[in-house]
């Protein structure tokens, strides 16, 4: 978490058009999430206080859905050229003339904490502006009026990259003022014109801008492997006792014999919550929720289950699928499954074809086949960071 406050603006109201036909780059998914997502995520995570999506028009609502979840979000129509869409979002931001504000494209998914800190340091210490920048490694070559090949020189040159960090009043003051020529193609060249003072920050080749599709590739391959798949899996067995029903991944099912435990019972859910901590290294369901302890007799076992997804989330991860098996003579669990997985898909956040319940008796052998009780296994796939 940054020191300072800041809001920040994601430019996402582009075409895209060198990166190919097709899906605007930025809302292309990079290892199954949009690319836009990736920078709102990680200025989220460094405590931007809001945050400013610019994004063209009939898009709103599809940047709303990428950054669902994200605190502190808004959605604002951009304009024409980049500048015009920095102005945009600056209007919308309605921030403080002397707040700092970071304008970053969505088409540099890769920013880090460390980035924004320096950003904010050098703001802080008195610049007007700051940019992370890129000496030259290549050697420079201009193809003069002749058509010959020349060499110029790179010592002085420097990649810009966003994000760019300056006091909200003072970059749209120098964006309003900018007299050309053309429109300037950040938000530094805005502040340079008027006599601002820019300080450059360390770049990072992670600050690339996606703009070819060998980048659009290049991203995936990268964000892909800044991830990590893991499973867990989990077993419970509740028995049968008097009742009227029982509630199996919560659902309530009437029945002529309950399933007896201290919470509520259910065995699916246990078998799933156990699942998903097993996959993140978090013990099991009666680390978390003794049953020791009276505030659990009785409870919901929604609340075991939430509990784990909500552990996985805040550890930056997601989980990918899960699936169920409950073994047991009885209730029939084909006519509920449907509901048994939309109520999981539903307390997981997930879509219902990433979640799999299926049933089995174990041909009146043991303890399912007798009747006296029920078994539930569950195994989980999760996505962490590497
Ligand atoms: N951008 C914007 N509004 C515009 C043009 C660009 O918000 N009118 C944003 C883009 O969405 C991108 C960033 O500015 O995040 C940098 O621009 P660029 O890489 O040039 O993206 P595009 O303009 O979308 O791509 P292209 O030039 O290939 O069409
Ligand atoms: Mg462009």
């Amino acid at each position: 978490m940054a020191a300072m406050g800041f809001s920040a603006i994601i430019v996402a109201a582009g075409s895209g058009e060198r990166a190919g036909a097709g899906l605007a780059k930025q809302w292309r998914p990079l290892a199954g999430r949009p690319m836009l997502r990736w920078s709102a995520e990680a200025l989220s995570m460094a405590g931007a206080a809001r945050i400013v999506i610019v994004v063209a028009e009939g898009m709103e609502a599809a940047a709303a859905a990428a950054v669902s979840g994200l605190p502190a979000c808004a959605v604002a129509r951009g304009g024409d050229t980049r500048a015009k869409s920095v102005v945009a979002g600056l209007e919308a931001l309605c921030a403080d003339a002397d707040s700092i504000v970071l304008v970053h494209d969505a088409a540099r998914p890769f920013l880090g904490p460390g980035h924004i800190e320096a950003l904010l340091a050098a703001i802080e210490a008195g610049a007007d502006g700051a940019v992370p920048a890129l000496p030259v490694a290549d050697t420079l070559k201009r193809r003069n009026e002749a058509g010959a090949v020349v060499t110029i020189s790179r010592s002085e040159l420097w990649r810009a990259q966003t994000p760019q960090a300056f006091r909200h009043g003072a970059l749209l003051a120098a964006h309003r003022g900018w007299r050309g020529p053309g429109e300037p193609t950040d938000d530094a060249s805005a502040v340079e014109a008027g006599g601002g003072r820019i300080v450059l920050t360390p770049g990072d080749p992670l600050l690339m801008k996606v703009t070819w599709p060998e980048e659009l590739a290049m991203a995936e391959r990268w964000a892909v492997g800044t991830r990590t798949t893991r499973v867990g899996q989990g077993f419970d067995v509740h028995r049968f006792g008097p009742g009227q029903g029982l509630w199996l991944c919560g659902v309530w099912i009437a029945h002529t014999h309950a399933l007896i435990g201290h919470s509520d019972a259910d065995a699916g859910l246990h078998a799933l919550t156990d699942a998903l901590l097993g996959a993140i290294g978090e013990g099991d369901i009666g680390e978390h929720f003794p049953a020791s302890d009276p505030q659990w007799r009785n409870a919901s076992s929604d609340r075991f289950l939430t509990h784990a997804a909500c552990l996985i989330a805040s550890r930056d991860g997601r989980i990918v699928n899960v699936d169920l098996t409950l073994i047991c003579e009885w209730p029939k669990i084909g006519p509920r499954r449907q509901e048994m997985r939309g109520r999981l898909a539903t307390l997981l956040g997930l879509d219902i074809t990433r979640v799999g319940v299926k049933a089995t008796t174990t041909e009146g052998l043991g303890f399912t086949g007798r009747g006296e009780g029920l078994a539930a296994q569950a195994i989980a796939a999760v996505e962490m960071p590497a």
